[in-house]
């Protein structure tokens, strides 16, 4: 009998999470690393936000548990702040509050996959996606994209993946790994073709407020009304206001799947942290001036970012149109000598880089596509130009 089960024995773990530990322990040993591993803010949780914890604190009310959905006034919050921000109307009852994006990722396919049912899932995809799926049972089925459609899957492809098994589809825009937005039409295309196939959809909106130049954010649910009773958004307070280490994010979805997904939390998480709600609650009561000036950095770092790669002989990146992460082929470099070495693949490639530039990148092989890396942009501006150029020294020779 194995040790451990194997449906836990085989999860990979977080390939961004582990970059970025690999480069925080190299940095703690003294050595100079540059970090473009990590998908958080470099800012800090804007001062509001933090005064409103630290009155929580002291307030012995929120010492207690929550209700296992959330805090009411949370909700209702999320509730407003989904009309204000997105267009789609939806009741607080509709809002479970998870721990982070990432829980509310692994309640949604719980909720849907039965064993042996299919879920269609881009690639480049965010490595959570994968584990999540199939820890619930369901086999995702992946859909590769490339530049040629600016990393963007096709109606077409859904529809040649498309068996009796298929449930569900996830959709992400703005996109982490790729940086990628979908247009108003590419949304409608896709949200009526799941509609018409009575698949399910989870779409990833936490990156609704960092698009750039003249891309805008949709909500699938709002192009598509008719979408509302087999759709579920995962959203949360990371990336809009600088708050990783909270860990509040939440799903919204039609009044069973709150439901049920509640239930479940009643078994493993019962609430998310109190203070944490409460400071997540003066979050979205707020307004997005601090996400602005966030953004606004982005965009600068985005442009300095994508120059630098594309002057590297061999390697190439698309312009993201949002997120914060370039993620560009490095296709042109593998199989050369780089300082004695030779890097068939991008997972070795980034070893060399981080042991001999000190650079700390993700390999693509850890978002399904290999010969591509990411490298996140939400780092200070000398830091962006320095890890770039050290890569750019080592892979010149
Ligand atoms: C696409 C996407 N969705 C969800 C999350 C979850 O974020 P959190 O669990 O920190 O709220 C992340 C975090 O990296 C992400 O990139």
């Amino acid at each position: 009998m194995p040790r451990l089960s194997r449906r836990i024995a085989a999860i990979a773990e977080s390939a961004t999470l582990a970059v970025d530990t690999k480069a925080k322990a190299l940095k703690a040993a003294g050595e100079d690393v540059i970090g473009f591993g990590a998908g958080e803010p470099d800012f800090p949780t804007p001062d509001y936000i933090v005064e409103a914890a630290i009155k929580a604190c002291s307030d012995p009310a929120s010492h207690k548990y929550t209700p296992t959905p959330g805090l009411p006034e949370l909700r209702a919050a999320v509730a407003e702040k989904t009309a204000r921000d997105s267009g789609f109307a939806v009741e607080a009852a509709n809002v479970l509050i998870t721990n982070g994006g990432k829980q509310a990722v692994y309640n949604a396919f719980a909720a849907l996959c039965d064993p042996g049912d299919e879920v269609l899932l881009p690639a480049p995809y965010w490595v959570t996606y994968p584990e999540a799926i199939a820890l619930a049972g369901g086999n995702p089925v992946v859909l590769p994209t490339d530049e040629t459609t600016g990393f963007k899957v096709t109606v077409e492809q859904l529809q040649a993946a498309y068996t009796p098994r298929t449930k569900a589809l996830l959709f992400v825009s703005p996109s982490n790994p790729t940086g990628a937005v979908y247009s108003r039409e590419e949304i409608e295309a896709i949200g009526r073709w799941a509609v018409d196939h009575e698949v399910w959809v989870v779409t990833d909106e936490i990156y609704e407020h960092l698009t750039y130049g003249g891309a805008d954010f949709h909500s699938m649910p709002v192009v598509v009304p008719e979408l509302a009773d087999t759709c579920i958004v995962i959203n949360g307070v990371a990336k809009t206001y600088a708050m990783t280490g909270w860990r509040v994010g939440w799903l919204i979805a039609p009044a069973d799947v709150v439901k049920a997904t509640g239930n479940l939390q009643t078994h493993c998480t019962s609430n998310v942290g109190n203070v944490s709600q409460r400071a997540a609650l003066a979050a979205v009561r707020g307004d997005l001036s601090a996400v602005a000036m966030m953004r606004e950095a982005f965009d600068r770092r985005r442009l300095i970012m994508v120059g630098l790669l594309n002057d590297i002989p061999g390697v190439t990146c698309l312009e993201p149109d949002g997120a914060f992460y370039c993620f560009p082929s490095f296709k042109g470099v593998l199989g050369r000598d780089i300082g004695g070495r030779r890097a068939n693949d991008t997972l070795e490639l980034s070893e060399i880089i981080l042991e001999q530039a000190k650079v700390a990148i993700v390999p693509g092989e850890a978002f399904g596509a290999p010969g591509y890396a990411r490298l996140a942009y939400a780092l200070g501006d000398d830091d962006l130009v320095d890890g770039v150029t050290r890569i750019a020294k080592l892979l010149a020779g």
